[in-house]
This record gives structure tokens, sequence and C-alpha cells, in this order.
């Protein structure tokens, strides 16, 4: 359908529209006005933070099917790197770091985010759960994994006896991505220092990281999640030596119902450890 500015637009065209714009993986409008990027030319952005934005825009909506980024290498030189290390380095609590974070302009994401979805649960319990990026509920409410894929992760931790009250969950980007798509490599290594931080100024005993993203993100491992899953690591944060359990993300497990018994496998090694602990 199209329709020109100067022509009016029924309620019934319009609806339609905003019903193909869902359809196609729209469901944020970043801007008042329409630009028409053609006519723009090669003009370079102000902003510092050029090519992180010039990312976000470049990768097409999709949802999120595979919880695997892309594996290129980050750019080192993103100014945005730099700022989010030194902002992460010099906040001395995890509220110093939330404001921190919400200051930050070095992440497209955040242009696009209603909010920071920051943490949920209890900062220094035991067990901290580290996921992706949040998705549409979580943007609205600011809070991660409160949609579908929270509903099954609160099922999962009452099967070793555990909820809210008793963990604290975040996720390796804190600013949901545009249709929920993958984070980018490079919005990956922007939003590390914050992540890194986070769990260390938590400082629980126990990680567990759902799924590829959030394994690629803090392991560096370019080992997909399925060979990685269910094996502990050593991960260093700071003055933190964590025992840490990949394992599959709860979204992957609601297309997978069959892989239920392998991530139930892996939350029993947890419990376990956290009885020891
Ligand atoms: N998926 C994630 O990885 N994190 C959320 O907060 C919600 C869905």
């Amino acid at each position: 359908m199209q329709v020109s500015a100067t022509e009016a637009m029924s309620v019934a065209q319009a609806r339609a529209l905003l019903d193909w714009y869902i359809a196609m993986g729209v469901d944020c409008a970043i801007g008042e006005t329409p630009l028409d990027r053609f006519a723009l030319g090669n003009a370079a952005p102000a902003s510092p933070y050029r090519s992180a934005a010039a990312a976000s825009l470049i990768v097409p909506p999709s949802p999120r099917a595979s919880t695997t980024p892309p594996s290129a290498p980050a750019i080192e030189g993103e100014p945005g790197i730099a700022e989010a290390r030194r902002l992460a380095a010099a906040a001395m609590s995890l509220d110093e770091l939330r404001e921190a974070m919400n200051a930050f302009e070095g992440c497209a994401l955040k242009a696009a985010a209603t909010q920071l979805a920051f943490a949920d649960g209890i900062a220094g319990s035991a067990l901290m759960l580290v996921g992706e990026a949040p998705g549409r509920e979580e943007d609205l409410q600011g809070k991660p994994f409160v949609g579908r894929s929270g509903q099954l992760l609160d099922r999962i931790l009452a099967s070793i006896g555990l909820d809210r009250s008793k963990v604290y969950i975040a996720n390796v980007v804190p600013w949901r991505p545009p249709g929920n798509r993958t984070p980018t490599p490079q919005e990956l290594a922007i939003c590390r220092p914050f992540i890194e931080r986070q769990i260390e100024l938590a400082a629980p005993k126990c990680l567990v990281l759902l799924g590829g993203a959030a394994n690629s993100a803090l392991t560096g491992s370019s080992l997909g999640i399925v060979k990685q899953r269910g094996k502990w690591l050593s991960l260093h944060m700071g003055q933190l030596v964590l025992p840490t359990m990949p394992t599959f993300h709860p979204a992957y497990l609601l297309r997978n119902p069959l892989s239920k018994k392998l991530i139930w496998n892996d939350f029993m090694e947890v419990h376990q450890a956290l009885r020891r602990i």
C-alpha cells in the first residue's frame, strides 16, 4: 500500500499498514518524521558513534531465531567500547553502574529501546544468570526475562527450588535490539564492559550463561552453545573466579522442547554446585 504525504489515510488503511509493519518485524518507531537517506547522500552523521549506529541500521530485523551471534571479531577501535570501559571501571556500586549506563550514548540500541533493562532479582545472590538481550516485554518493563522466556526460566528455577528472590538476572546487552534481532558483535563488544562490571559488583558464587550470545560474549568462545553447554568453565571477572555453566536459552527450549532434558541436567549440576558452595 502506498500513501502519499498529502493523501489522508483511513483508519482501516492505517491499521493495515501497522499490521504489515508488525508482520515485517518493525515494532518500534525511532523517529517522528521519515528520513530520506538517499537524499542525504554520503554526508557523514555528526555522532562520534557513527559506526555503531550504522551497524544497527544495516542488520535486517529478524526474530531472534538463533542465539548464536555472527562470528566476526569486534572492532576494537569503536569509540563506544573505550567509553563503556571507562564508565564501567568507574562505577563502584550497581546503582552507579546503572546510572552510568543510563547516561551512556555509545550504543545505538539505546536510541531505539524504551529503556534500560538492567537487572532483576537480588544482587548478592549466590547464583547469577546472564541472558542475551531484552525482548519486547523486558523493554517495556525495564527488567530482564519477564516475557515468555522469563516464565519458562521461572519454572526451570523452581525445579531446583529457586525463584527471583534467590537469584540475580541480567543480559549481556541491556537495550532491546529492534525487532528482537540478535545483537551484532559490535553491540556485544560495546556492552561487554558493563556486564562484566555488573557481574563483578553483584559478586555471585556461580554463573549460568543462557544461550550462545551470552556464552560467546563472556567466554570469547566461538564454539556454539550445543557444544559448550553442560560443561563447567572458570570465568575471571575482576577479582572473582566464577564456576560458570553455559546452557541453552529458554527461548531455544520453547522452540525445541525435546532439549528440556539437557537444560534440566545442566540446572541439576548448578543445584549441586550451589549446595557445595
Ligand atoms: N531473552 C533474553 O536473553 N533476555 C531477556 O531478558 C529476555 C529474553
